[in-house]
């Protein structure tokens, strides 16, 4: 039985049931759960997790999660989270997007691993994932024990069937699906190509807002986990696990998305960018990029996050005097960029939609020679308006590495250093 529709809130203690009465009341675990249903719970933290931190959401379900065959390990030749295959460089990559398979590739078989740090067996780091796919899931089912992961879709609606409920995702929005929790992806428009932070480390959650306040950037209420949705479906089936890098498969006889009603605060959500409250400078100067995180994953030391999503999304440039598009820069940070629609105001061409680069812990970088030029004759006694674009990037504390299939692609842009060969030397002493 496919229900749809979302509950409002990030982290809220949702309470969802697709059959009247099957939620229990005041209890989790009921001798008997009502309609027959078995009663399981889904841990997403430490139980002993601060309150703040906890995670877990109680599911009532046709069949428990336990119930299938033993996995068998599988090759996978191209997702995978072998970071350590090549070394890691500082040059500034730059690569065009994925071009669309031939062959009949579902979004799990079209996964491409790019880049990554840390891995599942230490619960840190991030493995960077793009995929282009144009067939649904059929007959198989998939979870990642190894991290959450967070979509990106570029071109494609997604429409994911998850335990918890239905999440239809268009570009310009994005999906966090939790550690563990199974799923199926349909394509909605019949092709779909984007991005996937596979992330190992603490769940993410919005930042905090310092001096910003009680407002702005991404707003809680615009967050929508799913309300339950279930379907009663025998058959032979593939369950496959990501788990500890490796991806391995069972056979199951029927479909593990038969979760009938929960409760709880660990759940898939999916959230609209285009609802980002942007803040930005309105008198001179640049405020750094964290301004623009939507989600965070942080690590042990404080204000050093695991992974930061990022985007820069539509706004107005205001500040007076100022170099107004992303200024030239270094940092101890590692980045991950790709482009959902449009430009990119630092780049006048080479970064398309779809594509991706890489700025490595201290590579320099910054806007290209055309961008900076257009820049600096431009009056900024007047406002300018950024519309018509959307990039993101992966932030992480880690060096990203490249896999080496990313480094041996295609899609690698042999000369993306030359954007700043024309940079003219402007200095002319004290003459
Ligand atoms: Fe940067």
């Amino acid at each position: 039985m496919t229900t749809s529709g979302y509950q409002s809130g990030f982290g809220n203690q949702f309470a969802t049931e697709a059959v009247a009465g099957a939620l229990p009341v005041g209890q989790n675990s009921p001798q008997r759960a009502a309609h027959g249903l078995y009663a399981e719970q889904l841990s997403g933290s430490a139980f002993t997790a601060p309150r703040h931190r906890n995670l877990r959401t109680w599911l009532y379900r046709i069949r428990p999660a336990a119930q299938h065959s033993p996995f068998a390990e599988v090759a996978t030749k191209h997702f995978h989270n072998r970071f350590d295959e090549a070394p890691a460089t500082p040059n500034q990559l730059r690569w065009d997007p994925l071009p669309m398979p031939t062959d009949a590739v579902d979004f799990i078989d079209g996964l491409v691993t790019m880049a990554g740090n840390g891995g599942p067996a230490e619960q840190a780091g991030v493995g960077i994932h793009l995929y282009a796919a144009n067939r649904s899931m059929e007959g198989r089912f998939f979870y990642n024990a190894d991290g959450e992961m967070l979509i990106v879709p570029q071109q494609g609606a997604l429409h994911i069937f998850t335990e918890l409920g239905v999440l239809d995702v268009a570009p310009l929005e994005i999906a966090v699906i939790p550690r563990g929790i199974r799923f199926r992806v349909e394509l909605t428009d019949g092709t779909a190509r984007g991005y996937v932070a596979e992330n190992f480390g603490a769940p993410m959650h919005l930042p905090d807002l310092g001096p910003i306040g009680a407002n702005g950037l991404a707003h809680p209420r615009d967050f929508l986990a799913p309300v339950a949705a279930f379907e009663e479906v025998d058959g032979q089936f593939e369950l496959l696990a990501k788990f500890q890098g490796g991806l391995w498969s069972a056979r199951i006889d029927h479909s593990p998305l038969d979760v009938v009603a929960w409760h709880g605060n660990y759940t898939p959500y999916k959230y609209d960018l285009r609802l980002f409250n942007t803040i930005g400078s309105i008198a001179v100067d640049h405020p750094d990029p964290s301004i623009f995180t939507v989600l965070t994953s942080v690590s042990d030391t404080p204000g050093t996050a695991n992974l930061d999503f990022v985007i820069f999304p539509p706004r107005w440039l205001v500040a007076e005097h100022t170099f107004r598009p992303p200024y030239f820069h270094r940092n101890v940070a590692s980045e991950f960029m790709g482009l959902i629609d449009g430009a990119y105001d630092a780049k006048a061409g080479g970064f398309v939609p779809g594509g991706s680069s890489l700025h490595n812990c201290m590579s320099g970088h910054g806007p290209d020679a055309a961008s900076f030029e257009k820049a600096s004759a431009a009056d900024t006694s007047k406002p300018d308006h950024i519309t018509g674009t959307m990039a993101f990037m992966f932030e992480t504390r880690k060096v990203i590495r490249p896999t080496q299939q990313a480094l041996s692609s295609p899609q690698l842009q042999g000369n993306y250093y030359e954007c700043w060969r024309d940079l003219k030397k402007h200095y002319k002493g004290n003459a």
